[in-house]
């Protein structure tokens, strides 16, 4: 994918060089991220932040497990909006036979935020009340389905009617649009207030956040798709009943190869069991500007898989 003055469309470029630690990666399919929407407003050409595919090559021989031929998959490395890319061998892991590269790539990226957000960032528990905001999104649907398996009653919210339906199936007992999110949220637990709030929105919900969770509840924000909240005092997390706080980056969470192989695993085998759901649309990858587009204008819902 290259600039053009109507925006990123399809271009030859030569092929990419692996350095000795990369694998040469023939891709299939690439997973389409909020990251790329922030990419390109920031007006560079998105690369692609996740892909699977096939090893085609890995100069200086075959090991850490990796051989021509394998199926792949990685998230958080740049290339994947590319035929053949490049990627560090440490990023890259197994896909399992039973899993089809565009499964994949709908999978990963967001299936490990899901599963970081609520079992690392807050221990969702069984019978907790927690609010999953943009509900229809990628990451949320998958964090929906992640809280709902877990045993917590989730409230979603959602900007269209539409994404309220998906959030229904994807487990949420309830979902609500955001005007008076937090009084939908004290009405959802009989004035007590939600355990977690999973906000990626950020500056549009955060100060509304903080009056929708219980005494010493969880504030995890994951994401800025309003923009950043301006700086807060610390103390409000007092004022409003001893709040904990927490902004999760999920690099941070498989920055060392043997946890990235636990935590894709996790997606994987959860995928299987069906317990994770994807909600994968796919496209050609010259349609790129196109999906980013419909991602500016929060259209469409789930997770764009593009295919090339
Ligand atoms: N911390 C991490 O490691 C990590 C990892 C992955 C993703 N993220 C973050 O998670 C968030 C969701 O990512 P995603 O890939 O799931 O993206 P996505 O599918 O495009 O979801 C973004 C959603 O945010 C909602 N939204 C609310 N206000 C918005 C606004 N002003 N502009 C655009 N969207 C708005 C929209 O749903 P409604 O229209 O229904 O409100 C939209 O569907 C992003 O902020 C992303 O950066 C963080």
């Amino acid at each position: 994918v290259v600039e053009s003055p109507a925006g990123p469309r399809l271009g030859e470029v030569p092929d990419p060089l692996p350095g000795p630690g990369d694998a040469l990666v023939r891709v299939e399919a690439a997973g389409l991220n909020f990251l790329d929407l922030r990419t390109w407003r920031s007006g560079r050409v998105p690369a692609g932040m996740e892909g699977a595919g096939t090893i085609a090559a890995l100069p200086g021989g075959a090991d850490d497990g990796l051989a021509v031929g394998d199926r792949v998959a990685w998230a958080m490395q740049p290339g994947a909006f590319a035929e053949l890319a490049a990627v560090p061998r440490g990023s890259l892991v197994p896909v399992p036979a039973a899993t089809s590269a565009e499964l994949a790539a709908g999978a990963l990226l967001q299936g490990m935020t899901a599963i970081c957000l609520a079992e690392d960032c807050h221990r969702v528990g069984a019978g907790e009340a927690v609010l999953v905001h943009a509900a229809g999104s990628g990451v949320g649907s998958l964090l929906t389905q992640c809280c709902s398996a877990l045993g917590a009653r989730v409230l979603g919210t959602t900007s269209t009617a539409e994404r309220a339906e998906l959030a229904h199936a994807d487990g949420a007992a309830s979902a609500v649009g955001y005007e008076g999110f937090a009084a939908a949220a004290r009405a959802f637990t009989e004035g007590a207030g939600v355990s977690a709030v999973f906000d990626g929105i950020n500056r549009a919900t955060f100060h509304e956040d903080l009056l929708a969770l219980r005494r010493g509840g969880s504030l995890v924000l994951f994401g800025e798709a309003s923009g950043r909240v301006d700086p807060i005092d610390p103390k409000l997390l007092q004022k409003h009943g001893s709040l904990r706080l927490v902004y999760p980056g999920l690099a941070h969470f498989i920055a060392d190869r043997e946890e990235l192989r636990a935590r894709s695993a996790a997606v994987f085998r959860a995928v299987e069991a069906g317990t994770l759901r994807p909600r994968v649309t796919t496209m050609p990858l010259a349609e790129v500007g196109a999906a980013l587009a419909a991602m500016a204008e929060r259209r469409g819902s789930g997770k764009v898989v593009l295919l090339i």
